[in-house]
């Protein structure tokens, strides 16, 4: 067992004694109305467990807590018409998940053959793993959603490295605005960090004198050309800076670079999920695939190059190239999953609508938003925070209800839903909440963030089978929603059971850490070797 394991299993508890409590107390007052509501809605859907919203942990929730008249409701817990009825739209069973995973294996086969699949699977020209010994030190740029860092990545041969970085936040002023501004803004930094190396004494003529190498991880949909080039799709996740989309992003970082006279040569253009994969099979050689799980997400795996059928270059020998499988844009069509009217509304306002809609009910960038969309309704229809819902100017203000919200609501473990109440009262205004409004609360982020994690496990059943890796492989798992987010992990493996049966006890779902800085240093590093 691990320490996450052990942190988990031991909130698990605690999650399962809160929830034991809380319908404990639910049992006491009758509220003759709900009763009835209860029991109309207990007929109409009848294999749905109430429990898994009323208990805070989905591992308690096989016990069954369907009202009746001999249940009580009180008035402490939230109107069970209104948990049913969302239950209803979040849940995603183990079926539909078993198809979800179907569609997505034939999508991705279709992706590596054409360029007319939802899922792009794009060829990273990245043709091996490393081995676990290599040395040396390396420049990486990683921009991910909402941070930028710049490292400098020393390998030590044993598999193990050593990071210094700094690390920075892209404005919304440079994400809306132009390209060059935007790359001007990294350049900067890098130059700010090599100069302020105490060790080297980098001074401003070395710059522009010495030869730095730099691996460049650029977390966007890209058409690799080669290894150090690659054409930009589109923006996503909050960027629409201008006179970059169907540009090289290695020209733009390097035109930026000439501009500030340093000689920085960017000689690996990584997408963050290959670069996951490459820094976590740098420790453990096992790993086939690399998945980001933050503000966006997305997954790259090992492929076999004889089936990518559409890649027309000479693999130099190769047998196998890692792909950018790009499933953010998974089932963009429709076809699978299905969505909620609040997904649809978060969807219409991004501007990338109607694209990238799987990583618009999974990621961090999104989560907060389909929850406040609820919220906002159900104040409207008078299901929740009747004292204050309309008072509150926040909760309708697009975003302002972060998904670090919902990870803290799902934390809180405090019979009345102490830091709950701090969420909703100090940060989104809502005043004189009680403690069914904030059990709602909760609930809803449950079901949510479920949903999340359980879309998360079917994108990565469905490239373990396809990849025919179910008697074992590891994968490596980085960004905050898997790291930091209540229960995601474990909602995730249970989802991997009821998908996989018991080959996904073959499959290690592993945190990986900064693999995305790492990763491209590492593929920089080894240009040469690990290319075609
Ligand atoms: C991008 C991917 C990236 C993922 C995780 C998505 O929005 O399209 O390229 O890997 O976010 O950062």
């Amino acid at each position: 067992m691990s320490n996450n394991d052990f942190t988990y299993g031991l909130a698990t508890g605690i999650a399962i004694c809160a929830g034991l409590f809380s319908l404990g107390a639910a049992f006491v007052y009758i509220n003759n109305q709900r009763a009835k509501n209860a029991k109309a809605v207990a007929h109409a859907s009848q294999p749905l467990a109430l429990s898994s919203i009323a208990v805070s942990d989905d591992r308690a929730s096989t016990s069954s807590f369907v009202p009746n008249e001999t249940h009580k409701i009180s008035p402490d817990d939230p109107n069970p018409a209104t948990l049913v009825r969302l239950q209803h739209l979040f849940e995603v069973n183990g079926d539909k998940l078993s198809q979800i995973a179907k569609h997505m294996v034939a999508e991705m086969k279709k992706g590596l053959a054409t360029d007319d699949s939802t899922l792009k699977m794009i060829p990273t020209h990245v043709v091996r793993r490393p081995k676990g010994d290599e040395t040396g030190s390396y420049l990486a740029l990683d921009l991910g959603g909402t941070n930028f860092r710049v490292c400098e990545v020393t390998l030590d041969g044993r598999g193990g490295t050593r990071v210094r970085q700094s690390k920075h936040t892209v404005t919304d002023d440079l994400k809306n605005g132009t390209g060059a501004a935007l790359f001007d803004f990294f350049a900067e930094c890098v130059k700010q960090f090599l100069l302020s190396d105490d060790q080297k004494e980098v001074t401003d003529k070395d710059l522009h004198t010495n030869e730095f190498k730099l691996g460049f991880t650029f977390s966007f949909a890209v058409n690799q050309v080669s290894i150090n080039s690659g054409f930009l799709m589109g923006w996503n996740k909050g960027f629409s800076a201008s006179d970059c989309v169907g540009k090289d992003a290695v020209v733009l970082l390097q035109d930026a670079f000439r501009r500030k006279r340093m000689n920085v040569s960017v000689t690996a253009l990584v997408n963050d999920t290959t670069g996951t994969l490459v820094s976590h099979a740098y420790s453990a050689p096992d790993t086939y695939v690399g998945v980001i799980l933050g503000t966006g997400t997305n997954a790259a795996y090992v492929e076999k190059i004889e089936n990518i059928t559409k890649y027309k270059k000479d693999p130099a020998g190769a047998k196998d190239m890692i792909i950018n499988t790009e499933w953010g844009a998974f089932d963009d069509e429709m076809v699978v999953i299905p969505r909620t009217k609040y997904d649809h509304k978060v969807d219409r306002g991004t501007a990338n609508a109607k694209s990238w809609t799987f990583e618009k009910l999974i990621s961090g960038m999104y989560l907060g938003e389909i929850c406040r969309y609820v919220l906002v309704d159900l104040v409207k229809t008078g299901e929740i925070y009747i004292a204050g819902g309309t008072k509150s100017k926040t909760l309708s203000v697009p975003h302002a209800f972060e998904t670090a919200f919902m990870s803290r609501i799902e934390r809180d473990h405090s019979l009345d839903l102490s830091d709950v109440r701090t969420v909703l009262e100090d940060l989104m205004h809502i005043p004189g909440t009680t403690l069914a409004d904030r059990r709602l609360t909760k609930a809803i982020c449950e079901m949510i963030g479920k949903r999340a994690a359980r879309l998360s496990a079917a994108g990565i059943a469905a490239i373990v089978t396809k990849m025919n890796k179910l008697d074992g492989c590891t994968v490596g798992i980085d960004g905050s929603l898997f790291e930091l987010y209540p229960h995601f992990s474990n909602r995730m493996r249970d989802a991997m059971h009821e998908i996989l049966g018991f080959s996904a006890e073959n499959i290690v779902l592993e945190q990986a850490r900064d693999g995305s800085g790492q990763g491209a240093a590492l593929i920089a590093a080894l240009a040469g070797k690990l290319t075609a």
